[in-house]
């Protein structure tokens, strides 16, 4: 889909359809009277005969308008206007796209952009409008042998401001938006591949291509690299598996050369079995999602590159599977992490931490100024916090702050966990340095535990998407976050949040 920003009249756009809010009960916006006024009270008449009430994710198409020079005009009820915040505002925008989309409209004009929450500005209207406006009509059917046909699909979609000052923050939050949403649906592609086709090998290679197409540059470790490293808790996974096991390695350098950078390590497991302490069958085809932390740092790479953000990146991607089989990892058994700390495999499935902690010791090579890693890692913090928010870790405040606050901003939200000494004790092994589980109660937590050990040498924080990578039922598919509280956080601080 193509975007533009416009400034003007509704009554005046040349358009297939115009997009206007009206408020519960029966107000019209601003854009909503323009046009009524036009049409010398056409629309404010329909209204109070009540086919429009103004409810939230209710809609009225209606054609041949008096007054304007568009086919059609589309009301898109807002709900209450005092009720009116981030939330209502993307579902108007959702519900406005995935109606133009289907109403035979090959170009659209929204006039809700004006009428955004209240405490945010023009930018932040239209960066989100883009996204949410990408993501209401993304779909996965490479799959598909018949793809579910959109007779006209909507090709061109205009934002209007009200003023002509507000059209250059307006392009430059567009293009923000643009990049990010494209970041959203390159992670959301990769997390819907099955695990035969997202391999490591399948991240490795898109990894590269990216890096191509971006200026960035990448680098694959194999297995005999990753020996050599002493990545042996790594190793310890990919052991019951055929699939060759990728370290990828993508950076993005925007900064100034020396410029301390900013690491982000993404899970990487294309398939988690839980390895010889096997997972129950139900609902298992959903481990094809346990890579969606690799596919969110990808994603966010992209978006970044695209952005051209003056910042120097880091992309770490430990990448295998877990499976079981005669050369799997046993419980029981102990290894030694590339930081010299042993570690007893109590449980073959708590396989996530195994991979991170030996990129998070890795990452120690970059003198980082902040490592942020992201991961399905526990099935606790889905238990702990549902599929709204993130589960976010930090050994240091002042992070844990900057990221909560980007995803507020990006409406990608997280939530503080914490992560006090008290629940160290939990991981005692009485063989090794530490077990990899600390068991039954606060998982997410002690998860987090483990992986602080790694993480002693700069800030770290660490966010846990179990709950929030993809959804389950009728809307199953990978969901992008938190590639839009990553970017969110970039941009902050490269000062191009506006
Ligand atoms: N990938 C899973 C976490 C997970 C489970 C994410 C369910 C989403 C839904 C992870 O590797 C795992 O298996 N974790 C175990 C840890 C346990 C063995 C300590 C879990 O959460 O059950
Ligand atoms: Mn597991
Ligand atoms: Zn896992």
């Amino acid at each position: 889909m193509e975007f533009s920003i416009k400034s003007g009249s509704p009554e005046k756009q040349r358009s297939a359809c115009v997009v206007v809010g009206v408020f519960e009960p029966r107000k019209l916006t601003l854009p909503a009277e323009l046009l009524d006024k036009a049409a010398k009270g056409y629309i404010s008449d329909i209204i109070r005969r009540g086919d429009m009430e103004g409810k939230s994710g209710t809609t009225l198409l209606l054609h041949n308008v008096p007054g304007s020079l568009c086919d059609r005009v589309l009301l898109v009820g807002l709900g209450k206007e005092k009720e009116f915040r981030e939330k209502e505002y993307c579902d108007a925008i959702r519900t406005a796209v995935k109606t133009l989309n289907e109403t035979g409209a090959f170009d659209g004009t929204l006039f809700l952009t004006e009428t955004g929450p209240k405490r945010r500005g023009v930018a932040w209207r239209i960066r989100q409008a883009s996204m949410v406006a990408q993501e209401a009509v993304y779909r996965f059917d490479q799959y598909k042998s018949k793809k579910a046909e959109i007779r006209r699909p909507l090709r061109k979609l205009t934002f209007a401001v009200e003023r002509r000052n507000e059209l250059p923050p307006a392009e430059e939050a567009l293009a923000q938006g643009n990049a990010i949403a494209e970041g959203i649906a390159l992670a959301r592609n990769l997390g819907n591949q099955p695990g035969n086709v997202c391999t490591p090998s399948h991240l490795a290679e898109q990894a590269q291509q990216m890096a191509q197409e971006t200026g960035m540059s990448c680098q694959v470790l194999e297995r005999e690299e990753m020996e050599a490293l002493g990545m042996h808790s790594l190793l310890s996974v990919a052991r019951g598996s055929r699939q060759a096991p990728k370290f990828i390695i993508l950076e993005h350098k925007g900064g100034k050369v020396g410029d301390k950078p900013l690491v982000l390590v993404g899970k990487g497991i294309t398939f988690d079995t839980g390895g010889i302490s096997l997972k129950p069958a139900a609902d298992m085809d959903e481990m094809k999602y346990d890579m969606c932390g690799a596919a969110a740092v990808l994603g966010t790479m992209q978006a970044a590159a695209r952005m051209a953000l003056p910042v120097n990146l880091v992309a770490l991607v430990p990448s295998c599977e877990n499976m079981p089989g005669g050369n799997a990892s046993r419980p029981g058994d102990i290894v030694t992490s590339m930081s010299g700390q042993t570690i007893e495999i109590l449980n073959t499935d708590a396989e996530g931490r195994l991979i991170l902690c030996d990129a998070l010791t890795y990452a120690e090579r970059f003198e980082p100024e902040a490592v942020i890693d992201v991961a399905t890692l526990t099935g606790a913090c889905v238990v702990a916090l549902g599929h709204v928010a993130t589960g976010l870790f930090a050994n240091e405040d002042s992070l844990a702050r900057e990221l909560l606050t980007a995803g507020e901003e990006a409406h990608d939200r997280a939530w503080h966990m914490p992560l006090w000494d008290d629940y160290q004790d939990l991981l005692k092994s009485p063989f090794a340095d530490m077990g990899n589980v600390g068991g039954r109660w606060g998982g997410a937590i002690t998860a987090a535990c483990f992986l602080s050990r790694f993480a002693k040498k700069y800030e770290w924080a660490h966010l846990d998407i179990a709950g929030t990578a993809w959804k389950s039922g009728s809307d199953k598919g990978a969901t992008g976050r938190p590639v839009s509280l990553l970017a969110h956080y970039l941009l902050k601080r490269t000062e191009k949040l506006h």
